[in-house]
């Protein structure tokens, strides 16, 4: 078939990477559109199922789209067992380099043995099917592993990304009545010690339904152990109840598998729920085909397993794919900035996936740091996160990839639980645009109707079918699913996204359209900077806006009014962003804040921050009739 012709800086895969890939792109395109179910009926084919599902799709409760109804499988189980039956018993399934240096590579035998140890220490501390169990760590194995032991008990895990701090924490633990707390004595972070058993323990007092709170030894710094509720993690893996036999819990399709806590327009962060069967399915087929996984390769997601990129990326889809995945422990320039680029020589790592604002701090170290490594090891690479400009994807292209690697640019939410909008290795590419929906998926860009804009033409990103890993609803909070995602466009589903598209069909995605703000590809809300902010004695308002920054992408500015009697000074500016770090996390400081008198507001109170973002660019702020003052 002749290659379409289309306009713009387009960049067409090789021969050798098209002909290597496992997509082939043209047969699934076409397969997928015309009968998306039978796609996804025949990718969960390649899966274990303990007994097979009467429905692909069931969506007689809309949009509560269920998914393999009346299948019983265990993603666990697909993870490992099916592996260890097989010549992969060996394999390696992580690899793992400490910041330290340390390293470990775990065999599929030896992850399945680990996991199956823990599964049995849970169920010794009284976790059953359905139990919450947090998970609050670095990057280190236990995490992946005490992950692996919850599904397989059927547990639904929360892990809590170890960059957030007290409040986030108790947060989390209060709204999953989590009853085990898996943590770390601390994380290192650049070689400086991140306390993150002292965190929990403040975030305990807060919370109250934790019993037993499992302590993984990383740092091996003094911490506190409170007695009848605190168990060092080795210690309870030496007990014989950890022994290695545990048979994989035969969930349902529908069961979930875990909550995953995300930043929405307003209120408290709130709990995804995923399940184990449609989850299982989307995440295995969207990494076999965009990241073309083979036998022989090394992949590295350089995400956090507390976000939903690992969760996918680094755990659950490498293992379901039979992969060898690589974690690294720590900061990307420490001690040097040629760490990452070390380790893909080191390991001969084949596949790395990123986010842009990693890629625009090691632009500014220049090229000479990964010109001094050998990277032809390398043949895909990956972005994630935010949109990805031009001159950052050029020079990941150029200088990582050598002209040669594709990459990725994969748009998706922790919603969608894997890749929606993204180009496969066949694809040609345009800098800064996930190129087209991933095959079976349905999505477009509308106006404020609903109604498709034209080419070209800016408006919302909406997702017009259901899709296996999609999210099942917020837990506790079925009415917040509905309203947030399906209430604005019925029967579609609303991204938060604006996007356009060009004349060729690719999507370019702008941003959000919420108040949610993208800090280095971490997504958070203006209401917890706010909440945070207004915490602490001194304040007694509070608006908190995203703005554009080289590296980080957006950064966060706040504006604070103090309460009567209180003195602006300097001190105490620095006083309120440690404040921030202090109860949400480092990630969430304020770039800047400036005291006010007053903030703009609707009659109705609400704070009109796209005024303020107006403002502090010196733009035009639009329509101010609602404005109160
Ligand atoms: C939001 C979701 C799912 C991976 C990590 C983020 C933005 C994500 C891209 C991309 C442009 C992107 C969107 C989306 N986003 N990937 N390739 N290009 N924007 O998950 O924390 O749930 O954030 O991240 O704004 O809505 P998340």
């Amino acid at each position: 078939m002749a290659e379409q012709k289309l306009s713009g800086d387009v960049f067409y895969p090789s021969a050798e990477i098209k002909n290597h890939a496992n997509a082939k792109c043209d047969e699934l395109y076409k397969f997928a559109s015309k009968e998306s179910l039978s796609f996804w009926s025949s990718e969960a084919d390649n899966l274990h199922w303990f007994k097979k599902w009467d429905k692909v799709l069931d969506d007689s409760n809309k949009p509560f789209f269920k998914w393999f109804t009346g299948g019983k499988t265990n993603i666990c189980y697909n993870c490992l067992d099916v592996h260890v039956k097989t010549f992969r018993r060996n394999k390696l399934a992580f690899i793992w380099e400490g910041e330290n240096g340390e390293s470990l590579s775990l065999s599929y035998f030896a992850l399945k043995r680990e996991t199956c140890r823990f599964a049995n220490v849970l169920k010794g501390l009284g976790i059953q099917k359905g139990d919450r169990v947090t998970i609050y760590m670095g990057r280190v194995p236990e995490i992946i592993i005490a992950m692996l032991a919850c599904a397989r008990i059927g547990a639904v895990h929360s892990v809590v990304y170890g960059g957030f701090s007290v409040e986030a924490l108790h947060e989390r633990l209060e709204d999953s009545q989590s009853k085990v707390l898996v943590v770390a004595d601390g994380a290192f972070q650049r070689g400086k010690i991140v306390e993150l058993k002292k965190i929990a323990d403040e975030a305990l007092q807060r919370a109250a339904t934790v019993q037993s709170v499992v302590v993984v030894k990383r740092t091996g710094h003094q911490i506190n152990m409170e007695q009848g509720r605190d168990m060092w993690y080795h210690e309870l893996m030496a007990l014989p109840i950890a022994n290695s036999f545990c048979p994989a819990e035969k969930t349902d399709a529908e069961d979930p598998l875990f909550l995953l806590y995300t930043s929405g327009t307003t209120g408290k962060p709130k709990a995804i729920l995923h399940t184990h069967g449609g989850y299982m399915v989307g995440i295995y087929s969207t990494l076999k085909y965009v990241f073309d996984i083979h036998e022989d390769d090394r992949f590295w997601c350089a995400a956090d397993p507390g976000w939903i990129t690992g969760h996918s990326y680094i755990v659950y889809g490498p293992l379901l794919n039979g992969a060898t995945s690589f974690m690294y422990e720590g900061a990307p320039s420490y001690p040097f900035p040629n760490r990452w680029w070390q380790m893909i020589e080191k390991y001969g790592i084949n596949i790395l996936y990123t986010a842009p604002t990693a890629i625009r701090g090691f632009m500014r170290y220049g090229d000479a740091w990964p010109n001094r490594h050998d990277l032809s090891s390398l043949r895909l690479l990956g972005s994630v996160g935010e949109p990805i400009n031009p001159e950052a994807w050029k020079w990941y292209h150029r200088v990582i990839g050598k002209e040669k690697c594709p990459i990725m640019d994969t748009w998706w939410q922790t919603e969608t639980g894997m890749f929606m909008i993204t180009p496969m290795p066949c694809t040609p590419l345009k800098p800064g645009s996930g190129t087209k929906p991933f095959p079976g998926i349905e999505a477009d860009i509308v106006d404020d109707n609903g109604n498709p804009v034209k080419p070209n033409e800016e408006g919302f990103l909406v997702i017009k079918t259901p899709w296996p890993a999609m999210i099942r609803t917020i837990y506790n909070d079925p009415d917040r699913y509905v309203n947030q995602y399906w209430s604005k466009y019925p029967g579609m589903y609303m991204t938060g996204d604006s996007a356009r598209k060009d004349d060729d069909g690719y999507f370019w995605i702008i941003g959000r359209v919420d108040d949610v703000i993208k800090v280095s590809g971490y997504r958070l809300g203006t209401a917890e900077i706010e909440s945070a902010l207004v915490s602490h004695p001194s304040v007694a308002e509070a608006a908190a806006i995203g703005l554009p920054h080289d590296v980080k992408g957006n950064a966060i500015h706040a504006y604070v009014i103090l309460k009567t009697g209180v003195n602006k000074t300097d001190t105490l500016v620095e006083e309120l962003r440690q404040h921030v770090g202090h109860e949400v996390g480092p990630i969430a400081k304020p770039e800047h804040i400036e005291i006010v008198d007053s903030l703009p507001k609707t009659r109705s109170g609400k704070i009109m921050r796209r005024v303020l973002k107006a403002k502090a660019l010196g733009l035009d702020p639009g329509n101010l009739s609602t404005l109160e003052e």
